[in-house]
């Protein structure tokens, strides 16, 4: 599509959510909606640790645990808790967009739904810096993961500079509408995370997290009305065992993608638990 037209649409969507997500943020909370607590643990922990922490690891009631290790430590990882019976599900940190093929380095859906992955993290803003992802391959990983059985968690955010330039919404509209092209609203799983709060200790206020929780779910409702209710938006951004309870109590946020606090057992356990109490 040409990009003036593209632009042209995103603004449309931007000054209609604009006038609806004070309505919409008025709505009954999220009672029905499916809670997430989901670890990622990036390029951390090696086979010994990893087991040593499945083991520690306990699943909550009425939350959905996934852990998200390593690549080469996603097929152990999923046999030691199938192996001890524990409803604890476990996601790739990416997909590639092709079926098969001369990729060096890269894995497939088929395979990952093969060893036992049920989901697949998706546009983490480092991928989009370090493997320059973009849209459009969010958008193609994330029709490759649904072709395959994997729920994709698609992860989006502003930078810094683009929240001091008043460009949230805007960003936000512009990566939502580009990873959704052709996708049902559904079947996915978002994830906000402010480019700002990953891994600098400095997260965003649970008050702050729900403004634009509701402003994403109001971008959502643009494309399906319907499902838009339903779906899970998680924060991720520095999250910890402290400040876990304040975005849990927010009626938007159904859940969190927990980085650095999900490397120990003991703070990702409570994490766990806040968002299990309120379930
Ligand atoms: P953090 O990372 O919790 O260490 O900020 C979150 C993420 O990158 O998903």
């Amino acid at each position: 599509m040409d990009q003036s037209i593209k632009a042209y649409i995103r603004q449309l969507v931007q000054e209609a959510v604009q006038q609806s997500a004070s309505s919409l943020s008025n709505l009954p909370s999220s009672t029905g909606r499916k809670q997430y607590v989901i670890a990622n643990w990036k390029m951390n922990k090696n086979i010994k640790e990893t087991l040593e922490f499945l083991q520690q690891l306990k699943e909550g009631t009425g939350v959905e645990v996934v852990v998200c290790p390593p690549a080469p430590l996603l097929y152990p990882a999923k046999l030691y808790v199938q192996g001890q019976n524990k409803e604890i599900q476990i996601g790739a940190q990416n997909v590639h967009q092709e079926d098969k093929g001369a990729y060096t380095g890269e894995s497939a859906a088929n395979l990952l739904k093969d060893i036992g992955c049920s989901y697949c993290i998706i546009g983490h803003s480092e991928r989009r810096q370090y493997a320059q992802e973009d849209d459009a391959t969010v958008n193609q990983k994330a029709k490759q993961a649904l072709k395959r059985g994997l729920t994709p968690i698609i992860c989006m955010g502003e930078t810094l500079e683009q929240k001091q330039q008043n460009q949230t919404e805007k960003v936000l509209t512009t990566q939502i509408l580009g990873a959704m092209d052709g996708i049902d609203v559904s079947q996915v799983i978002f994830a906000y995370e402010p480019v700002w709060a990953i891994g600098t200790g400095e997260s965003a206020t649970a008050e702050e997290a729900q403004r634009i929780h509701a402003y994403i779910r109001a971008v959502l409702a643009h494309i399906d009305k319907r499902n838009a209710e339903k779906v899970s938006i998680l924060y991720g951004g520095s999250v910890n065992e402290n400040n876990a309870q304040e975005f849990a109590a927010m009626d938007d946020i159904d859940g969190v993608l927990v980085g650095g606090a999900s490397l120990q057992v003991d703070s990702f356990q409570k994490i766990i638990a806040v968002f299990a109490k309120g379930a």
